[in-house]
């Protein structure tokens, strides 16, 4: 015992000792992909450069008081133009794909609406065919956050039926234009975050309901959300049934969704808040992923919202048949799930009436679920990888998985130098804690494919502007340099290990 009290720092901190020693990776499949993510607004900039329209995130960005560091993504890390040099850097690492989106209104800068933006067209077909020469796959997402105002301004974006119309032409326009070389698709983002953001704390564009920027009647709070998921849930349907009957067979590219997947466990082991955790999953999870899995709402939210909840009629049901190909999960944090219908607990800030009885929280009794960070969106609780892989495969059939996103974050409020940002041992031991609790979930049988740390570089964190940097690159923002941090050579060693097994 005695030996390993002494030995524990050495073996919890692995990035102390060699980099690549430390823990066991082999056992990824061998054509596992090793990645890094990103996505348009944040990365791109030339927000309004060669015929690109304005986006949603674009106004909401320029509004005042939106972001913390009132800051914008005009600019951003200005990958549009520094894409040759970003890839250098991914090769430099040896990652074999980069998972990016994107800006719709780049190549359709008034939706469905306008021209087809020829520019934008060729500035993704430079970058995939760059990618595609350094032998990295482009795995991409349609929609992260970001389209085109002209939809919001014409007709309340999400809102409305008609944005399934539109983002169905967008949709296509992508398979027609890109498909023959991008195998991988992605219809939505994590819309699980960016709809209750967009439409209930008005955190996010178009900055509905309760949050701060909130302009609408507590019934729309109700509603909202609920209605805008449901024309998303539909858009991801009819872009699926477009695939699969004209483009994949030719192509011969999958398609999927990505949700956010914070890790929920009951506060206590009373039903009350095992039913909380529960209604947890399926406000969150089941909401968006049981329609397109199993073709119906979770049972919970048909008997908290009745009529609140926006129905699917028969043709909509064949057409949510088609479901998708895999998951992606981007995971970051875990919490226990409180219940505070029979418990006197307070639901979280922002979240509305009906989905208040219950509340999520990262502490029982001052002892947090794992080590925290000054935001609650990421907490360092390992275990929850392999529970969250684990309670996908078993509640969706086995479905083939992605880690499209898992990462660290350091926060400016550390007032860390350049070299304690660039020598991050906690994003390493963060990262390597992660990657073994998946292989735990891979090697009991889950059937994951791919790993993408999120981000290849500093860059725009939406709300908090540039005052969180989560890259295994730093970029100087008064420059744009990019500078590989330790985290960068951590992964490309872990990769090379991997290579050398298969
Ligand atoms: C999820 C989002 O997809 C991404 O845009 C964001 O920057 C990261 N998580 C970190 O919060």
């Amino acid at each position: 015992l005695f030996l390993q009290i002494l030995l524990f720092p050495l073996f919890t901190s692995c990035a102390r000792i060699a980099l690549s020693e430390c823990s066991d990776q082999s056992g990824f499949p061998s054509d596992f992909l090793f990645g890094t993510a990103s996505s348009a607004y944040q990365y791109e900039g030339a927000y309004l450069s060669d015929g690109k329209g304005l986006s949603n995130w674009d106004v909401f960005s320029h509004q005042s008081g939106t972001i913390a560091d009132a800051s914008t993504a005009d600019v951003s890390v200005d990958q549009y133009h520094r894409y040759l040099e970003d890839i250098n850097h991914m090769t430099a690492m040896k990652v074999n794909s980069y998972r990016f989106s994107i800006a719709w209104a780049r190549i359709l800068p008034n939706g469905r609406f306008g021209e087809v933006n020829l520019e934008g067209i060729d500035y993704y077909n430079s970058l995939i065919d760059a990618l595609l020469l350094k032998g990295i796959q482009p795995f991409v997402t349609l929609s992260h956050f970001d389209f085109p105002q002209e939809l919001e301004s014409r007709y309340g974006g999400w809102l409305s039926p008609q944005s399934q119309e539109d983002f169905l032409f967008y949709a296509e326009l992508c398979f027609k234009s890109f498909g023959d070389r991008v195998k991988y698709w992605v219809t939505f983002n994590e819309p699980n975050l960016s709809v209750p953001f967009g439409y209930r704390r008005g955190a996010y564009p178009p900055g509905r309901c309760s949050g701060t920027f909130g302009h609408c009647s507590e019934g729309d709070s109700e509603k909202e959300p609920f209605l805008a998921a449901h024309n998303i849930i539909l858009a991801h349907a009819a872009a699926v049934h477009a695939y699969r009957r004209k483009y994949q067979a030719k192509q011969g590219g999958q398609i999927g969704l990505i949700l956010h997947f914070d890790w929920y466990e009951p506060f206590s082991n009373s039903s009350a808040d095992k039913l909380a955790t529960e209604r947890a999953w399926s406000f969150d999870i089941n909401w968006f992923l049981d329609p397109i899995i199993f073709g119906k709402y979770p049972t919970e939210m048909e008997q908290t919202l009745g009529r609140v909840l926006p129905k699917f009629s028969s043709h909509d049901k064949e057409k949510l048949k088609e479901g998708l190909d895999f998951i992606g999960i981007n995971h970051y944090a875990s919490f226990y799930v409180q219940d505070c219908i029979s418990s006197v607990c307070e639901p979280e800030p922002g979240i509305s009436i009906t989905e208040g009885s219950y509340r999520k929280t990262a502490q029982k009794n001052g002892v947090p679920i794992g080590e925290l960070t000054p935001y609650n969106f990421v907490n360092v609780y390992p275990q929850g990888m392999e529970n969250v892989v684990t309670y996908v495969k078993d509640r969706y059939n086995s479905t083939p998985m992605f880690i499209t996103e898992n990462g660290f974050m350091d926060s400016n409020d550390l007032n860390y130098t350049e070299n304690e940002h660039i020598n991050d041992l906690r994003r390493v031991s963060f990262l390597e804690a992660h990657l073994d609790s998946l292989l735990a979930a891979i090697r009991k049988g889950a059937d994951v494919r791919g790993y993408f740390v999120w981000s290849l570089l500093d860059n725009f964190e939406w709300r908090y502007g540039y005052s969180i940097r989560f890259g295994l690159h730093h970029v100087d923002y008064a420059t744009l340099k990019r500078i590989p941090k330790l985290s960068a050579t951590w992964y490309k060693e872990l990769i090379e290990k991997h290579k050398t097994k298969i």
